[in-house]
């Protein structure tokens, strides 16, 4: 790749054109594509398992069909992203098998348990609610098929995210052992959300790049703060406590906006989880697993069927 044509490139990115799949571009940007489009498909795939734990055990059965609908939701965002990749030249195979061996990524924060039914709550409200801050700037991404994913993908986060605090609410405003159910679906979920951003921006090695070829318009670090000054109101609303001790309102953040300072995350346990050692990481891969050689009879049959109409129309 020529100077020239590394500039030229920059300088479509600089312009705010979106970059389509046929386009010329720097095989460093494919390639972070790919690895981030697939990923993310990865984690809405693996992130239907944690919730599709509580289907069967749903307290009513407006909250069984509210959530199944979530978890059918997190199925079409995977498909929705694998598609996107696709645009770049991996296949749906390629990206799963990297998953099942370990070779790629999906998002730390379902390597959980989900303990209860408050999990369900706090998933809704705090993962998909990190989530839609991440991904409302994906949604002016360079790269069009994956803006464009995420605009669909943003309008159900909403619900996602409303339908989780709709659950914590109820608790909340229910028995003690209700409120105390919620209270520690946040105790545990909390720091696990803000680790969904990734690393400060000082350890993470794709956020300046990214930057610059405006698959990112935050650093993780932004995003973090974001979702944390958003939030912290939230569960002061429902009278939870965060439980982080160091958490305090300080004016002169966000350029005198305010914000909150928060205590330090502990970017070991998030490491360990990243490189699969997440208390459920195993079961995760398992059921992946599980299902990607339950389901090749599936695959083989529409193959072979799509060859014989191939085969009819030409005859
Ligand atoms: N979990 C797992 N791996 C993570 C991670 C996390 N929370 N945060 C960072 N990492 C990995 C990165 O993938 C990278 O490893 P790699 O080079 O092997 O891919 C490494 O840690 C360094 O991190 P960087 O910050 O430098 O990497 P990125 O620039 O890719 O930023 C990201 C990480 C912010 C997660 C970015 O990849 C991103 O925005 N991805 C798209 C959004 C996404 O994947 N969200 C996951 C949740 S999806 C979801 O919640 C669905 C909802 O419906 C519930």
């Amino acid at each position: 790749e020529t100077e020239e044509f590394l500039a030229a490139f920059q300088a479509r990115i600089d312009a705010e054109e979106k970059i389509e799949p046929k386009d010329a571009m720097p095989e460093g940007y494919r390639r972070t594509l790919v690895r981030q489009i697939g990923q993310h498909a990865h984690s809405e795939i693996v992130g239907m398992l944690p919730e599709g734990n509580w289907i069967t055990r749903a307290p009513s059965l407006k909250r069984k069909a509210v959530l199944l609908a979530k978890v059918q939701d997190e199925a079409g965002h995977g498909l929705y992203l694998y598609c996107a990749a696709e645009t770049l030249g991996v296949t749906r195979d390629e990206m799963t098998e990297e998953l099942l061996a370990g070779k790629a990524k999906y998002s730390s924060i379902f390597n959980y348990p989900t303990l209860t039914w408050a999990d369900i709550g706090a998933i809704g409200w705090l993962v998909d609610g990190a989530a839609i801050m991440n991904q409302i700037p994906l949604c002016r991404c360079s790269f069009g098929p994956y803006a464009r994913a995420m605009i669909r993908i943003c309008k159900e986060e909403s619900f996602h995210q409303r339908q989780g605090f709709e659950i914590m609410l109820t608790l909340c405003r229910g028995t003690e052992a209700q409120r105390a159910m919620a209270q520690d679906a946040l105790d545990r979920w909390w720091w696990p959300s803000l680790m969904m951003f990734g690393p400060h921006d000082a350890d993470s090695p794709h956020t300046e790049q990214s930057m610059t070829w405006k698959i990112k318009r935050f650093t993780n670090d932004e995003l973090r703060q974001k979702f944390i000054d958003a939030t912290v109101p939230q569960a002061e609303y429902l009278g939870l406590t965060v439980p982080d001790p160091e958490l305090r309102w300080d004016e002169t953040l966000n350029e005198g906006r305010g914000g909150y300072r928060h205590g330090s995350i502990d970017w070991d346990e998030f490491w360990r989880v990243v490189e699969g050692e997440g208390p459920m990481a195993r079961d995760r891969i398992a059921a992946r697993k599980k299902a990607w050689d339950d389901g090749a009879w599936v695959r083989e049959a529409a193959l072979a069927h799509a060859a014989k109409r191939a085969a009819r129309n030409v005859a």
